[in-house]
């Protein structure tokens, strides 16, 4: 089986692709990867050299293009995990993320339709999105399930419920072989230092303050990106053609709770006094129309398919912190800007 892994060198695309090609050596893994300022190839120097992966250079916004590599590698699936991923980023940027979350989706779904011709035994297009889609739930114990209505209100989110309709519109309308997957926050290892989590650590290491958007009352469920990558493994080799997955942790955290959580679990590590790295807790402006609470209910996901998460939260917790001061240089490389020199010259020819 030969497939493609779209997004391969960013955050969880990075964990999927390692999964993969360790846990398959006989799969041919192919990631495609724009390498825009989240993709990095410094994420997967363990497994490059393996003879069942191949990395490719390309944009999943250039149809011709996408057409051509299909043409090439004939894949028997493609897993989807390119797209812009942050939220700020979209509310000063929305048009790149319609670009390559929408547009490039689209195209992708078309390369697949041209290539299969109608013909979708042992052909699978799995779409990874997010549990954003939902929209916003209010304070009391409610959760997203698969029934939950579509109700997006970021740029982002829209164009992940756009991308995720177009998915949808392929099994239907041509009777793709396609599967979804709607998971919460992740976090864990060579995740960018400009979400929440490894944004915090980089601050908390340097002194710096830690901004929290409004009284930092907003929720989120959150996942260790190892388990995601578990349950796209089950997912992609159990789910019926035509289905829809949440993937969470059942692990719900006000901002503020986690940063001070973070904080003391920083304080231990850095050998700082307790209370030192809090006093970086900085309330900042809040985020233009920034949802108050995501909780997914995964009992689908388990009752089918029988996975769970295998960690809990504090444990992930520390494993990110160990790893995030292990790894200085791959820090460093990020906020500086260096990771992108070295590659963009060694590609830019391809
Ligand atoms: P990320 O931003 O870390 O990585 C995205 C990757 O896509 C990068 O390597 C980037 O170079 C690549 N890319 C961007 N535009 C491209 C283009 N036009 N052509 C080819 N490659 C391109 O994102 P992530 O956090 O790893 O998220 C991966 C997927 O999972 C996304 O689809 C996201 O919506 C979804 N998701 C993320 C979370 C989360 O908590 N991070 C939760 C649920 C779902
Ligand atoms: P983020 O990591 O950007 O993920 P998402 O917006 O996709 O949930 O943000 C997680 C939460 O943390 C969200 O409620 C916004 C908040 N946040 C801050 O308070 N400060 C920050 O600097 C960032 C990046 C996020």
């Amino acid at each position: 089986m030969k497939i493609l892994i779209t997004g391969g060198a960013g955050f969880i695309g990075s964990h999927v692709v390692r999964r993969f090609v360790t846990t398959y050596p006989n799969y041919q893994i192919v990631n495609l990867d724009k390498l825009t300022y989240a993709g990095n190839l410094e994420n997967l120097l363990d497994i490059e050299n393996k003879a069942n992966y191949k990395f490719v250079k390309g944009d999943i916004v250039d149809a011709d293009f996408i057409q051509n590599l299909f043409d090439t590698e004939h894949f028997d699936a493609v897993i989807h995990l390119a797209a812009e991923s942050h939220v700020d980023r979209s509310i000063s940027n929305p048009i790149e993320f319609v670009m390559t979350n929408v547009v490039g989706t689209v195209n992708l779904l078309n390369a697949a339709k041209t290539t299969w011709k109608g013909d979708y035994d042992n052909k699978r297009f799995y779409h990874v999105s997010t549990d954003e889609v939902y929209g916003t739930l209010g304070e009391g114990t409610e959760m997203f399930t698969e029934e939950t209505s579509y109700d997006p209100h970021s740029p982002y989110s829209a164009s992940k419920a756009s991308s995720d309709h177009f998915v949808r519109a392929y099994h239907d309308t041509y009777g793709m072989d396609c599967v979804i997957s709607n998971c919460s926050n992740n976090y864990g290892s060579f995740h960018f230092p400009e979400k929440l989590i490894p944004l915090s650590i980089h601050n908390i290491k340097q002194n710096k303050a830690i901004p929290i958007y409004g009284k930092g009352e907003n929720i989120r469920d959150w996942l260790w990106v190892v388990d995601h990558a578990r349950a796209i493994d089950v997912i992609f080799h159990k789910a019926k053609t035509g289905s829809t997955y949440n993937i969470g942790g059942h692990n719900e955290w006000t901002n503020i709770d986690l940063i001070r959580t973070l904080c003391k679990v920083m304080d231990r590590k850095l050998g700082r006094p307790k209370g030192e790295s809090e006093k970086l807790i900085t309330y900042v402006t809040d985020r233009a129309g920034h949802d108050l609470r995501y909780a997914i209910d995964a009992t689908k996901l388990k009752e089918d398919l029988g996975w769970e998460p295998s960690l809990q939260f504090e444990e992930g917790l520390e494993k990110t912190v160990d790893w995030y001061l292990k790894n200085e240089e791959w820090l460093n490389n990020v906020t500086s800007g260096n990771y992108q020199h070295y590659y963009k010259e060694q590609y830019q020819n391809r």
